[in-house]
């Protein structure tokens, strides 16, 4: 089936996934907020990372780092010269576009509406000239060249300065890594695709810092575990993506993306990257600090090679929500696996205004509700059966569970499975266990 991204947009705008930042006052370019059941998701997405990277493995730890660093780290990372994006203006409106995001040839493309001009004809470009991603504040109440600070444009830099601290406070010896997760901000020329390209986003980074000469075999090992994780949460339509040489990051020796199958086309949703010592010695040099590892076995003393998968976690929000989408013939299914779902179940009285009926219905959701280990479960007493059932299915809540006036009798509900829509009927007591 061929999805579109507008109907996925609608969804999460209707059933409070994802709403336009700053809407009431007519929004604002590359930035979105999470609704209610968009924020559960997230949640969940960034839980299955931490928890697969982190509480599952005795050779990472985590780190939460500050967002406003000491400007000097951008400096020393290659970022303040070098994180830039090649751009173009309108010599006639002053609109800014991404040079690279203009396709080049005969220039036949400008027939595209696109290219139309708010000031008549079509756009007359500049030269292309790069334009520096990182967003600028001030920090204290002076606003001058000494005060200028900058939006982290990545989560890494935050791990790599506290390289030493971990290495001095925690049991770890090489191979280990730091992970984080956060917000990073980039001023894109073009934000687009939805979440896909924003401003404001979050990143889940894990540096992992290993012997050099051994760093070809963790990369190796790196790709092969992340692509596994896509696959324990149920992302399909993924492939990898060997970059060519002259595209790499001015720090990487190798980077292999994971992408996704968007329907606008094959996309980077993470890049696993071998970052060489590059960063520990630009901050050596930078700091004036010692950042370099002793085996305690050995004695030998070197700086650490870094191989760092670097994932998104809207990217992966949206390549999750565009996957789980499904239309059939009398609605329209979020096939979200039950780990991501924001509602794990959706309890409902059958009728509402039957007080027995609901006060039954309430005693099930406050023992599935109070159970922590289940998630989330939702409560819905609002219109027939079929509309609510409906209602669930469009946000993708794995089951649904009845109480009617045979549990009044026998104490059995029944149980509506999401994919299947099958029913069947339990006892309230085995509740727990089926859901887990
Ligand atoms: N530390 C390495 C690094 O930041 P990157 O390829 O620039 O590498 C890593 O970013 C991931 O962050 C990407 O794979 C993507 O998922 C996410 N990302 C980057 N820029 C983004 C943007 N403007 N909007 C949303 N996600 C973004």
């Amino acid at each position: 089936m061929t999805k579109s991204l507008e109907k996925v947009v609608s969804l999460c705008k209707r059933r409070g996934f994802i709403f336009p930042g700053s809407e009431i006052y007519g929004g604002i370019g590359g930035f979105y907020d999470f609704g209610p059941l968009g924020a559960e998701l997230k949640f969940n997405i960034k839980q299955a990372w931490w928890k697969d990277i982190v509480q599952m493995r005795d050779d990472v730890v985590g780190l939460n780092a500050a967002i406003i660093m000491n400007p000097k780290i951008w400096e020393a990372s290659g970022h303040v010269t070098g994180f830039s994006d090649p751009m173009v203006e309108c010599k006639k409106c002053h609109q800014r576009f991404r040079a690279d995001f203009i396709p080049a040839g005969s220039g036949d493309f400008m027939n595209d509406s696109f290219f139309d001009c708010d000031k008549g004809g079509k756009h007359e470009f500049t030269e292309a000239k790069q334009f520096n991603l990182m967003f600028k504040t001030f920090v204290g109440p002076v606003e001058d060249s000494a005060s200028v600070a900058y939006l982290r444009p990545e989560t890494a830099g935050g791990i790599f300065v506290n390289f030493k601290n971990v290495l001095d406070t925690m049991r770890v010896k090489v191979p280990f890594g730091i992970a984080q997760i956060g917000k990073a901000f980039r001023n894109e020329v073009n934000p687009k695709d939805y979440i896909f390209r924003t401003r404001e986003f979050e990143q889940m980074e894990m540096e992992f810092f290993v012997k050099p000469g051994e760093d070809d075999q963790w990369f190796k090992k790196w790709v092969d575990d992340r692509v596994a994780w896509y696959e324990s949460i149920g992302l399909k339509n993924i492939r990898k993506f060997e970059q060519p040489k002259e595209e790499l990051a001015h720090y990487s020796k190798g980077t292999t993306d994971i992408e996704y199958e968007f329907p606008f086309g094959w996309k980077e949703i993470e890049g696993i990257a071998n970052r060489t010592d590059f960063d520990l010695k630009a901050h050596s040099n930078g700091s004036g600090q010692e950042l370099s590892y002793t085996d305690p076995d050995s004695g030998e003393k070197f700086t650490p090679f870094v191989i760092e998968p670097s994932a998104g976690v809207d990217r992966i929000m949206l390549a999750i929500l565009c996957d789980a989408y499904n239309e059939e013939e009398d609605r329209v299914v979020l096939k979200l696996h039950p780990k991501l779902a924001p509602y794990k179940a959706a309890v409902f009285p059958l009728l509402k205004n039957k007080p027995e009926l609901v006060s039954k219905a309430r005693e099930v959701y406050s023992l599935l509700a109070k159970n922590y280990s289940l998630g989330p479960i939702a409560w819905d007493d609002r219109g027939n059966i079929g509309k609510r059932y409906y209602s669930q299915d469009e946000i993708g809540t794995p089951c649904c569970i009845t109480i009617d006036f045979q549990t009044l009798e026998d104490g059995t509900v029944t149980v509506r499975d999401r994919d299947t829509t099958k029913q069947k009927r339990v006892k309230t007591e085995e509740l727990n266990d089926i859901l887990k």
